[in-house]
């Protein structure tokens, strides 16, 4: 165990920056390249991995145009590991949509849990995160989610509108954009005034948020002119906090 007053290697810049950070692909990809050899071949498989994703089926409507996976870590010196697999929480105050129940996802394939490339990427991003956060003692929530728009419906990312997510910190890196429109990231401060707002389109782009001083939300994927069908893959990386008295099976109230 860490000593107590030890600050962790991993604690990254103050709060008092601002609440949010946009990366290019080029930054994220340089920076998990630093943390060992990734080629096309990895990256691919990685990108590759949300094909198999099965349809989120606690969403309001019945409506299938989303897929995922979860599974929640801890980041240790080997690296990613995976908490015993659990029902994914939020309460009704941060998600009044889809909160207040247990949401039992398909776990991320243990391929993708067990890639180098994964922990580099989360690594990575704890780098860079608006604030502090001590992986030591903090999860890790990764969420593989798709959004498929077609001609008979449009997606919506976030269909809770703008929102919360209940952790410390948000990352979201697209994987992929194919075929679609739409789908803008957008962040707001507390009281919901607009901050920032970009279309990311190359893999790896990521906007970060601290979850606590910011809300987000993203517009509605359409599927572009003369094509049937489109694709927008997301990875959003959770940050959280872990109770003390976290039982392995459970995941913290708010996600
Ligand atoms: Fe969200």
């Amino acid at each position: 165990m860490p000593e107590p007053s030890m600050p962790e290697p991993s604690m990254s810049a103050p709060s008092t920056s601002a609440p949010y950070v946009h990366l290019s692909a080029t930054d994220v990809l340089e920076s998990v390249a630093a943390y060992g050899e990734y080629g096309e071949t990895e990256i691919k498989q990685l990108r590759q991995s949300w094909d198999g994703l099965p349809v989120d089926r606690f969403m309001k409507g019945g409506a299938s145009y989303r897929r995922r996976r979860y599974s929640e870590f801890q980041l240790t010196d080997r690296g990613l590991v995976r908490a015993p697999h659990g029902a994914f929480r939020q309460s009704l105050a941060v998600n009044p949509l889809h909160g207040g129940v247990a949401r039992e996802f398909e776990p991320v394939e243990q391929e993708v849990a067990e890639s180098p490339l994964l922990t580099a990427l989360v690594r990575t991003l704890l780098a860079r995160l608006p604030g502090s956060f001590d992986s030591a003692t903090g999860g890790i929530g990764i969420h593989q989610i798709r959004i498929v728009a077609s001609r008979e419906a449009e997606g919506l990312p976030a269909p809770e509108g703008i929102h919360e997510d209940g952790h410390h910190f948000v990352a979201q890196v697209l994987l992929r954009r194919e075929n679609v429109e739409g789908g803008v990231s957008q962040v707001y401060d507390r009281e919901k005034n607009p901050l920032f707002r970009t279309l990311l389109t190359e893999p790896f782009e990521t906007v970060v948020i601290d979850d606590r001083r910011v809300f987000h939300g993203v517009s509605a994927v359409e599927v572009a002119e003369g094509t049937p069908v489109g694709v927008r893959d997301m990875m959003l990386v959770d940050f959280f906090p872990r109770r003390a008295e976290q039982d392995a099976s459970d995941h913290p109230e708010s996600r």
